[in-house]
């Protein structure tokens, strides 16, 4: 009888984890339809989780039930510094639940979500109710939403001056019609320069600020990271090798100056600009965060690129100038610039899901 060598065994096993590859190949595992419950909300989870967040913290966790998903905004992944709010950290968090929404419509469920905005920590943000859906399913919008989900990637490279068609921008705006955010597109060059240059004075503050930089310095990853969390040089453009001092490089050195004119420029190429603004609150931040999302993949669905410029919205001064600026009647809460890109985006790293679910 043929005895089983070692080293086919080896063959045989399961590739390892790769922060960068394995949990955006979720489209490549079938849905456990036979599965347990267990079994079809982890995978729902593989969705939420490809989420954005800032800093790419990833400030979530998840707990099953028999009737759904618990989700817990995680504030030990929280920044002190360039969100002392968590104001981002929900905008996450709702993204998040953007996500397992628009997957849990596609594999047939119902879906309601209930917020819980007590502020306790201990609690879950939000319970998303799962019942198996009794009609059938198939609307177009969430099929063709759910498929950008694992391909959406923040996009830092120049963008082509190719204008956006107005009918794609009335789809994005209409986006915020039914959510708590309110959403202004500028395709104005002398409004856009105007923001350029407060996105690159607030860079230039928060630069200056060691704190400011110690703090992004921790989410920094070289490119062949093994980390499961944080930016990759990769997603600023940056080579392999110059990469790997890049987190000493921003801990040590104020760099402001050079990182302000690069990005004062793609804000001001930019051919629109985007802005998401609400009311302050626990429940206008989850609620933009979960609009921010839909927005998202629609762009990636259109095959148009984004990239935030937030600098602005978290130094409390240029916010309210901006505010001001565009009048907007309330607050602005995140700027993005969108278009076209020669330059594909790369993947950033995830936690495996198992990693992201409370037993
Ligand atoms: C609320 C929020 C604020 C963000 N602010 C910025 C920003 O100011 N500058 C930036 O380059 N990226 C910003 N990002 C993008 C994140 O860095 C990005 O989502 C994360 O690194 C994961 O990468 P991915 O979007 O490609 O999955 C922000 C994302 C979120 C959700």
């Amino acid at each position: 009888m043929a005895t089983i060598e070692v080293d086919d065994i080896k063959g045989m096993q399961t590739p390892a984890f790769d922060p960068l590859r394995t949990p955006y190949e979720v489209e490549n595992m079938p849905f456990p339809r036979e599965g347990s419950l267990q079994e079809q909300f982890t995978h729902l989870v593989r969705y939420a989780i490809l989420a954005p967040s800032s800093h790419n913290t990833q400030p979530w966790m998840f707990r099953l039930f028999e009737n759904g998903v618990a989700v817990y905004a995680d504030y030990t992944r929280r920044l002190p510094v360039a969100d002392p709010d968590n104001r981002e950290l929900l905008m996450g968090v709702g993204a998040a639940i953007m996500n397992l929404r628009i997957a849990a419509i596609h594999f047939g469920f119902d879906v309601r979500v209930d917020y819980n905005f007590s502020g306790d920590s201990e609690l879950p943000i939000a319970f998303v109710s799962l019942s198996p859906s009794l009609h059938s399913h198939g609307d177009e919008k969430i099929e063709k939403l759910f498929g950008a989900i694992s391909r959406r990637h923040t996009n830092r490279h120049p963008f082509l001056a190719a204008r956006v068609a107005d009918v794609m921008m009335e789809r994005y705006r209409e986006a915020g019609e039914e959510s708590e955010a309110s959403i202004f597109i500028s395709t104005d060059p002398k409004r856009n320069a105007a923001v350029a240059e407060l996105v690159a004075y607030a860079g230039r503050l928060q630069q200056a600020d060691p704190e400011f930089r110690k703090e992004l310095g921790e989410w920094l990853r070289p490119n062949k990271t093994q980390k499961p969390d944080g930016m990759t040089g990769a997603s600023f453009g940056i080579g392999d090798i110059p990469s790997a001092v890049v987190p000493w490089a921003v801990k040590s050195l104020d760099m402001g100056g050079m990182r302000a004119k690069h990005d004062e420029r793609l804000c001001r190429e930019a051919p629109a600009l985007l802005v998401l603004y609400s009311e302050d609150s626990i429940p206008a931040w989850l609620g933009v965060g979960e609009t921010l999302e839909g927005i998202l993949l629609g762009l990636t669905r259109d095959g148009l690129q984004f990239s935030f410029f937030n600098m602005p919205i978290e130094i409390p001064e240029a916010r309210l100038q901006l505010k001001e600026m565009l009048g907007l009647g309330m607050w602005p809460q995140l700027l993005l610039r969108i278009g076209y890109s020669m330059e594909q985006p790369v993947p950033s790293p995830r936690r495996p899901v198992e990693d992201c679910i409370i037993r």
